[in-house]
């Protein structure tokens, strides 16, 4: 098992200043940046690229910068987050017509590879790729906004991708986002996830070391 990661998504932070918010949750002991990118196609929403990305590189972030990408098509923007300082990028197969390709079109460009699979998706998407990637993300909420309620079957379904990952030997980290808030990461952490992404229930507390800390401590047990 892999050391426990907390990675605030930024999706609800003040984008009016997103460099101070970043720098705050860091010091706060926030371990990686997760940075939720939305086109209104694949997802309805529509957030930030790698022109924000850049900045935050620019403004001195120094953290890994996980990208989640919910984009339709994921290659054509691989290259320009990779240039603008990604650290690993996640992408869902439903948005690429060759995961495999994608994949390795992702670390070509010296970032780490994750597949994100949705509520719905099945854990066999993984069977033929699992092995290529650093990392799985499973979603506990369908994908587009934040402030969503956790939804339960998350939970099995980690615990399946956790015996998958360990069968396989490699140092794969599993990562589940949507829903995470303090009073659910004991059992969340229980069922197998080691990456935890929180945007809510950071961004949305008075004091971001208080429930990063909470979090980390109800990890631990
Ligand atoms: C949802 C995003 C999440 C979201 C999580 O599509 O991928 O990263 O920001 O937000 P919370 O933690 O509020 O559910
Ligand atoms: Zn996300």
């Amino acid at each position: 098992m892999q050391s426990t990661v907390i990675a605030p998504s930024i999706l609800s932070a003040n984008f009016a200043r997103l460099g101070e918010e970043v720098d705050t949750v860091i010091k706060a002991g926030a371990d990686w940046v997760h940075f939720d990118v939305m086109d209104n196609h694949y997802v309805p929403n529509l957030t930030i690229g790698p022109m924000v990305c850049e900045a935050l590189r620019k403004h001195g972030v120094t953290a890994p910068i996980d990208v989640h990408l919910m984009v339709e098509p994921v290659d054509r923007i691989v290259p320009d987050f990779a240039k603008a300082g990604a650290t690993l990028i996640s992408f869902h197969p439903e948005a690429s017509a060759h995961v495999h390709r994608t994949i390795q079109l992702i670390k070509s460009h010296g970032c780490q590879a994750g597949l994100v699979l949705n509520p719905a998706t099945p854990v066999d998407v993984l069977e033929w790729v699992l092995e290529e990637l650093d990392m799985v993300l499973l979603m506990s909420v369908n994908p587009g906004f934040g402030g969503q309620s956790f939804i339960p079957s998350a939970l099995e379904k980690l615990r399946r991708v956790r015996q998958m990952i360990d069968r396989s030997g490699k140092s794969i980290r599993l990562e589940i986002d949507g829903g995470v808030k303090a009073d659910n990461i004991g059992e969340i952490a229980a069922a197998g996830a080691d990456t935890f992404v929180a945007g809510s229930a950071i961004f949305n507390a008075p004091d971001y070391a208080d429930v990063i800390g909470r979090m980390k401590d109800a990890v631990a047990k």
